[in-house]
This record gives structure tokens, sequence and C-alpha cells, in this order.
């Protein structure tokens, strides 16, 4: 059962009492946790929200595959060159199947990377910051693939059917994926007092950055409450990100790091860490294409597209032969 009438500083949504006619047949089936799959009715601004987080999703995991690609050929042994290897390519995995997950919903994938090639879709505000040392891979897997999960869990749960089943998957491989950063921390905290220093230096540089990727605060977050209200959000932006800190604050304790923040304070009231305040002023200007990295990340993906349009045609080339060969045989 979700939630029925959802309210934030920026968003109010009618109840399923105010709707009517299929709308209201359709809000009540996600009220009673029934998944709507792909033929099914559905309105056009749910179809939207799910194409916008579906694919700003997707384009995530394949830019996401630039800061650490960028080490793979540094990697300090054979082991971890292998472990971030596969890492990689799971990255390119999840993005292929939240296209396909895209694409139920009418939409190609073509067209969705036309407009991330074309600078107009967002991909999540983490990977404009740069990876300047070996630590910083383990601070991705630990920290950001950590929230991811936290964020990406409950999606599996999430109303649509197709992109709650390509969830399970791509959890499944995140928890590899954030075993391995926090196993590369742990050696690098057990190791000599610069590796230590490399890694305190990794958390100073990606705390906050980690918590920003669930996005803006409730009052500010624009989708919530529609998206709520569809089974597309389980919790909201605040509460997942309150999740990832008091998580993670022991993990750092254990590594024996100090997280960068002098408001982190246990609140034994609240049962929760209190923190301190994050710098949106900083967010809001890496979504709008000023990080650090923006516009060498999206050169980055137009380039390696480009390099492979020959190996596209290729395959065109085969696929049609095929089909004639296929269509004489028959
Ligand atoms: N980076 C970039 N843009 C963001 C981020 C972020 N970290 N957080 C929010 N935004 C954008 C939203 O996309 C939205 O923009 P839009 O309306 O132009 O599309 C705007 O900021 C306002 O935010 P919300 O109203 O809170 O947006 P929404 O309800 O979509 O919630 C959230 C944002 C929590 C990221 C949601 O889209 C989500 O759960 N997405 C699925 C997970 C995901 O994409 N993860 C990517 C990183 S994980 C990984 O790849 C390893």
């Amino acid at each position: 059962m979700y939630a029925q009438l959802v309210e934030t500083g920026a968003q109010r949504v009618r109840g399923t009492d105010e709707l009517e006619g299929q709308e209201r047949v359709f809000q009540e089936r996600i009220d009673a946790g029934v998944k709507i799959e792909p033929k099914d009715w559905m309105p056009e601004g749910y179809r939207k929200t799910l194409v916008r987080q579906i694919s700003q999703h997707a384009h995530s995991e394949i830019v996401g595959q630039l800061p650490e690609g960028n080490w793979i050929t540094r990697a300090p042994t054979l082991k971890r060159k292998a472990i971030l290897l596969a890492k990689v390519q799971d990255e390119a995995g999840h993005g292929l199947y939240l296209y396909s997950a895209a694409e139920t919903l009418g939409v190609s994938r073509d067209a969705l990377i036309a407009q991330l090639h074309a600078g107009k879709a967002k991909y999540s505000s983490i990977f404009n910051y740069p990876t300047l040392t070996w630590a910083d891979i383990g601070a991705i897997g630990w920290l950001v693939d950590g929230s991811a999960i936290i964020n990406q869990i409950p999606l599996c749960r999430c109303s649509y059917g197709p992109y709650a089943r390509a969830m399970v998957r791509v959890c499944k491989e995140e928890s590899f994926h954030q075993r391995q950063g926090y196993d590369l921390l742990l050696a690098l905290c057990n190791g000599t007092p610069e590796q230590k220093a490399m890694a305190q230096d990794a958390l100073n540089r990606w705390w906050w950055p980690a918590l920003m990727m669930f996005g803006p605060s409730d009052a500010d977050s624009v989708n919530s409450a529609q998206s709520t209200q569809w089974g597309i959000k389980l919790f909201s932006n605040d509460a997942l990100r309150q999740k990832m800190v008091d998580q993670t604050v022991p993990q750092a304790e254990y590594l024996g790091l100090t997280i960068p923040d002098p408001d982190l304070k246990w609140n034994e009231e609240r049962g929760h860490y209190d923190f301190g305040a994050i710098d949106w002023d900083e967010f809001f200007n890496v979504i709008k294409g000023n990080g650090p990295c923006n516009r060498e990340r999206l050169a980055t993906r137009v380039q390696a597209y480009e390099d492979g349009e020959w190996f596209r045609e290729g395959l065109n080339a085969h696929a049609d032969k095929q089909a004639a060969r296929g269509a004489a045989a028959a």
C-alpha cells in the first residue's frame, strides 16, 4: 500500500478520492500494490516521470563508468585491476537494463542517448567529480555505490514492473561494488600513514557529494509528492540521506577515518545522527552543468559514441544480411 496523499513544500497532489475514471482505477491498483506493466493504461504523467527517472538513472550508470575507468590501467595489483574491470563492466550492464526498461515506455534508446549527448538530459551529480587518487576508487565503491544501494533497494518494490525487476539484479551487483570499495579502503587504512592519509583525503572530498546524490531536501524536491503517490518513490530524499549517514558513520569509525563534518553528532532523542548543512548551491550548480568535470564527461561520452560508429555500422550490416538470408530461405 503506497501513500495516498502527499504534500511537500514544492508540490501537492490529489489523493485517490479526488481522482476520477481511468486515473482513479489506476491509482487504486497502485494503492493495492499491483504492479503496472507496459501494456496497461497509465496516465501520461506517470509514463513521463518514469522515462525521466529511468533514463537519468541509465545515463548515470553509463557516465559513472568514466571516473573509475580512468584508473583501470593504474590499479596497483592484478587482483584490484580485475575487480575494477568487473565493476566498470557491471555499470555498463546496469545502463543497458535501464535503457531497456525505459524502452518499454515507448521511447527508443537512441533518442535517450541523443538527449544525453546534446547535454539535455541529467545524470547523477556525483559523476562530475574527479578521481584524483587510487583511494577515490575505494571511496566511490563505499560511499557512492553504498548510497546507490540505499536509494535503489526500495526501487525493487516500485510500482512499475520492468523498472522494479531490473533493480533486483542491479542491487545485487551494487552490493559487490560497495564491498570491494570498503575492502580497498580497509587495506589503505591498515597500510602506511601515507596510505591512510590518502583514504582520509578521499573521504573528505567524496562525503558531501555522496550526500547530495539523494537529491534536494524534501521541501525543495519538485517531483517527490507525485512520485510517492504513484509508488515510484517509497522513501523521501531526506529519509534515505539520513539512512546513509546512520549506516556510514560506524563504518568510518571502523576504518579509523573522520567524517568531514564538525556538526555530526548522535542524537539520542531522534535515534539518528544530526549532520551539518549541505551546500545546495554547489549541488544545483553541478546539475546545471557547471561541476568540476561536467564538460569533460560529456565530451568523453560523445567521443566514445563517435568512435564506435564503425562497429555499430558493422553490426547493422551483419543483422541486415542475416535478415535478408532468413527472408530468402522462407
Ligand atoms: N544528480 C542530478 N540530478 C538530480 C539529483 C542528483 N543527485 N538529485 C535530484 N536531481 C534532479 C532530479 O532529476 C530533478 O530534475 P528534473 O525534474 O529536471 O528531472 C530535480 O533534481 C529535482 O529533484 P527531485 O524532485 O527530488 O527528483 P526525483 O523525484 O527524480 O528524485 C532521485 C531524485 C532521488 C535521484 C530519483 O530520481 C531516483 O531515485 N533516481 C533513481 C536512482 C538514480 O538515478 N541513481 C543514479 C546514481 S546511482 C549510480 O548510478 C551508481
